[in-house]
């Protein structure tokens, strides 16, 4: 796909690999928005930062209405935003699991069917979710952060199968540890970490592919 003149959606645009992506694109001409809670910094005519809270829906659908008032429909959704929670289940508190749940599966949802009228009247799309090696196999202490990103490869699978004789292309990525400020947060230090850009490039990668190929379930870990 040439990203000259499209329209691309980033949630999670501030910091780690959704800030990375958003540079990529808007270096290959896309306009791009960028939807996270704190202010995004980047400094390219076209990249528009609006401030969202993708666990509410209002702020998902508020942000979604400026851009389809500024642009006809969006090309490309990125579905980026999320966040990691460990610990032993004991631990984890109710409102733990919903606010994981609500911010990595279902803000997906909900950004989705924001665009898909778009795509599906200009029969063309992709949408890539950032889901996670977590979401392919499970881990000790992450049995909520696995339930997510398990959730969004299933939800992912079968959109594709959904979209695809539409000419919209569903795809998700699954990266091992990166080095972003996701740990941080997470409360666990991994030995080996990629590059935040690297991660980012390889998602531009799958964007860029051909229109007429769907690359389905990329896994990418350190080695
Ligand atoms: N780093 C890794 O090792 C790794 C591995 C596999 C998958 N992933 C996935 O990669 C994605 C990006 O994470 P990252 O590693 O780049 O970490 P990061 O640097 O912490 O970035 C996370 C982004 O998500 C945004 N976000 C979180 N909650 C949000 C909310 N309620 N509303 C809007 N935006 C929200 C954050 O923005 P605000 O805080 O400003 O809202 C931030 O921009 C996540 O889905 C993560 O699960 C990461």
């Amino acid at each position: 796909m040439d990203l000259k003149g499209k329209t691309a959606v980033v949630t999670g645009s501030s910091s780690g690999i959704g800030l990375e992506l958003c540079g990529l694109l808007t270096d290959k001409g896309a306009s791009v928005y960028g939807f996270s809670r704190r202010l995004t910094t980047m400094n390219s005519p076209g990249f528009t930062w609006i401030q969202t809270d993708v666990t509410k829906q209002e702020e998902i659908d508020r942000a979604f209405d400026r851009v389809l008032r500024e642009h006809e429909c969006v090309d490309i959704l990125v579905n980026n935003a999320g966040f990691g929670l460990f610990g032993a289940i004991e631990a984890l508190e109710p409102e733990d699991w919903s606010r994981l749940m609500a911010t990595n599966l279902t803000a997906a949802f909900l950004c989705t069917r924001r665009v898909i009228p778009g795509m599906k009247a200009a029969r063309r799309g992709t949408i890539v979710n950032v889901a996670s090696i977590a979401g392919k196999r499970g881990f000790k202490s992450g049995s909520a952060y696995c339930a997510t990103k398990f959730g969004l490869n299933g939800f992912s699978e079968a959109l594709a199968e959904e979209l695809r004789e539409e000419g919209i292309r569903v795809c998700s990525i699954n990266p091992g540890s990166t080095d972003t400020e996701f740990f941080d947060r997470a409360g666990i230090e991994p030995k080996k970490l990629m590059n935040k850009k690297d991660v980012a490039s390889l998602i531009l990668a799958m964007i860029e592919l051909p229109d007429d190929m769907l690359p389905d379930q990329i896994v990418v870990r350190p080695l």
